[in-house]
């Protein structure tokens, strides 16, 4: 029998091939998914086989995730207890897919993932395989009682003695995670949230907003229908939009959050992400939004995008929820389409200009003149029904009062 591993080269998912091998006995297929994060994936190969695997498949989701994924999310403005722009959250369930996918093209009967037992990640792959491959075993080392390596060396170790001698680092880094649309740090000094992030050591994508440029970076972009189209004049598929952002982001230290967020197996959990394009193309669009969508529908898609981003942060991306959530938002984007001009200048994203054919912003009608469409003898009505109920609550209180 075959199991599919979701293998990334590194000590970890490494490890878990001969232990795989030695306790299941299964075939072991690496399926190294590659989401942006921009590693070189040559040799892997080699070094899957070396490690015993019988075969590496390197499969390229990049457009699919900033297509199907991303794409989605940005046009919900789905943002985690207000900071955190679900990088890592949003990728799991195109790499689940794929996961899926190779099993199926193999007939394997089971997937492995190397997620631990007190974190999301586990959570989204399992979901994300569970609806899409209800008969397919999951098997996860960290928590399986088998599983006794408890650190870098130990894993060291066990490689060795099952003859894989590779240059791995036994000190322990901060656990990142990293793809086209952000990298995350956690460990380290970041468990203590008394503790100011090692900034210098710890980014990767940006500079801080101290060590950005002095002068600000002025920026064009085009959507249309929600979707990017441009930068700079410039058009562009999805993905390479965001890879541009990152840069110009990065350079001008945008988008570095600092988080005590909440987990969905119980704890809080500190952490540090970097997504410096994904924060101007949120925030590019917004500023669309502001002109194209009223302000009845914003106040209700405020709430699915809120709803969205809890979803996805559970990893419930295949759900009917999931997908009713994303029709309602895809709805309210057919005329989300126009130029955002804004200013990069350390660390912020400042406004400067948007126009839009389909904007509902009326200069006529927002300027003081009186015009055709808009009488105030009409507001000296409208507020004295507006005002109702408080006017009949004010006198009930006056009148309990006086007894
Ligand atoms: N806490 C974030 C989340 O739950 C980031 C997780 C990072 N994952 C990782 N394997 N390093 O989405
Ligand atoms: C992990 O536990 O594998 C990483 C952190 C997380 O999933 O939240």
């Amino acid at each position: 029998d075959k199991v599919v591993l979701a293998y990334s080269g590194g000590l970890d998912t490494t490890a878990i091939i001969p232990w795989l091998k030695e306790n299941y006995g299964y075939e072991v297929i690496c399926c190294c998914v590659d989401c942006g994060q921009g590693e070189e994936l040559d040799g892997l190969e080699e070094r899957a086989r070396y490690c015993g695997a019988s075969k590496l498949y390197i499969e390229d989701i990049t457009d699919s995730f900033a297509e199907d994924y991303i794409i989605p999310c940005v046009m919900a403005d789905a943002v985690y207890e207000n900071k955190y722009l679900l990088g890592t959250s949003m990728a799991r369930p195109g790499i689940a897919k794929k996961l899926v996918e190779i099993a199926r093209k193999e007939d394997a009967v089971a997937i492995c993932h190397g997620a631990t037992g007190k974190g999301n990640d586990q959570i989204r792959f399992e979901l994300s395989i569970k609806a899409l491959a209800p008969d397919i075993e999951i098997i996860a080392p960290w928590r399986d009682d088998k599983w006794t390596l408890e650190s870098r060396q130990d894993e060291i170790d066990y490689c060795k003695a099952h003859g894989i001698d590779l240059p791995f680092d036994v000190d322990e880094s901060y656990s990142r995670d990293r793809n086209l649309w952000h990298i995350s740090h956690e460990g380290l000094e970041l468990e203590d949230p008394s503790l100011e992030p090692d900034y210098k050591h710890l980014l990767v994508l940006s500079k801080t907003p101290q060590e950005a440029p002095d002068e600000a970076e002025e920026v064009t972009m085009t959507f249309e229908a929600g979707v990017p189209t441009s930068v700079n004049g410039r058009q562009m598929k999805a993905a390479d939009i965001i890879r541009e952002l990152n840069r110009l982001g990065g350079k001008h230290g945008i988008g570095i959050i600092d988080i005590v967020e909440n987990r969905v197996v119980g704890m809080k959990s500190r952490g540090v992400y970097e997504t410096p394009g994904g924060t101007i193309l949120m925030e590019a669009h917004r500023q669309l939004e502001e002109l194209c969508i009223d302000r009845a529908t914003m106040e209700e898609k405020k709430n699915i995008g809120n709803k969205l981003a809890q979803v996805v942060y559970e990893g419930k991306w295949f759900t009917p929820l999931s997908e009713a959530l994303r029709a309602f938002v895809l709805s309210t984007q057919t005329y989300v389409t126009g130029q955002v001009k804004f200013r990069l200048y350390k660390g912020n994203i400042i406004k400067a200009g948007t126009t839009s054919p389909y904007s509902l912003y009326s200069e006529s009608l927002a300027s003081f003149t009186t015009g055709d469409q808009y009488d105030h003898h009409d507001a000296q009505g409208f507020i004295t029904l507006f005002g109702l109920p408080l006017k009949v609550r004010a006198q009930m209180l006056e009148h309990v009062e006086k007894k």
